[in-house]
């Protein structure tokens, strides 16, 4: 890449990353705006902010493969972006849950993580993107050290809960779960073969 183009990159690369990352939400909105929420909007809020939790958790996964196989590190500067999303969109699915589902029920919430084994999963999966989140700034990065990359490893965790959550709730058709899964398993499997072939 001349270096111009990285220049350029440097400079434009977050602020695109960020508006694209905000365009599912724009999209929510004209839907909602235009009267296409369906017979039930809140399985649709559900149905769309949980499918876009899942593809900014797979994105954030598909940092480190990608810059592996390109070659190029700037991929990494996208990293955090996109964890951070992946939290922000998962916010809004669990709030959809919290208000338009159970409407503020603490103690029919916490019944139903304990009885349905896939809010049971998704919950965990939230609850661990939590401390994630919270230690995302340069400060928390350099206090932590070495534990800082250690708490983080959860991302896997996160992402194999986050599939077992779909494939869990749905009832008949697997194949979207499944190519999540696939994704998921090429993404995990990638980065062992890389430790196994480069790490001593
Ligand atoms: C990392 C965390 C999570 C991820 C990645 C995630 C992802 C998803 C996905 C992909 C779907 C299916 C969307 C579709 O059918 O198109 C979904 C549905 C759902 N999720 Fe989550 N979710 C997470 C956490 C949670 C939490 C914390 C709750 C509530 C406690 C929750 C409750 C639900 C419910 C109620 C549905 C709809 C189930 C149905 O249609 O029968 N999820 N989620």
């Amino acid at each position: 890449m001349t270096p111009q183009r990285t220049r350029l990159l440097q400079r434009l690369g977050k602020p695109m990353v960020f508006s694209a990352s905000l365009l599912p939400l724009t999209w929510l909105f004209w839907l909602g705006w235009s009267g296409q929420w369906g017979a039930n909007p809140v399985e649709t809020l559900t149905h769309f902010t949980g499918d876009w939790s899942l593809r900014f958790l797979l994105l954030t996964l598909a940092v480190t493969p990608l810059r592996r196989l390109t070659g190029w590190n700037g991929w990494q500067r996208f990293r955090r972006m996109l964890g951070l999303f992946a939290f922000f969109y998962v916010c809004l699915h669990f709030s959809v849950y919290l208000i338009f589902d159970h409407f503020f029920d603490i103690s029919a919430i916490v019944a139903d993580i304990a009885k349905r084994p896939y809010i049971t999963v998704g919950f965990t999966a939230f609850l661990l993107l939590i401390p994630l989140a919270a230690t995302s700034t340069n400060g928390m990065i350099k206090r932590l050290g070495r534990n800082w990359q250690r708490l983080h490893r959860l991302v896997y965790v996160i992402g194999i809960l986050g599939v077992l959550h779909y494939l869990w709730l749905v009832k008949a058709d697997i194949s979207e779960p499944l190519l999540y899964a696939g994704i998921l398993a090429g993404l995990l499997g990638y980065r062992l073969w890389w430790r196994q072939t480069h790490c001593g």
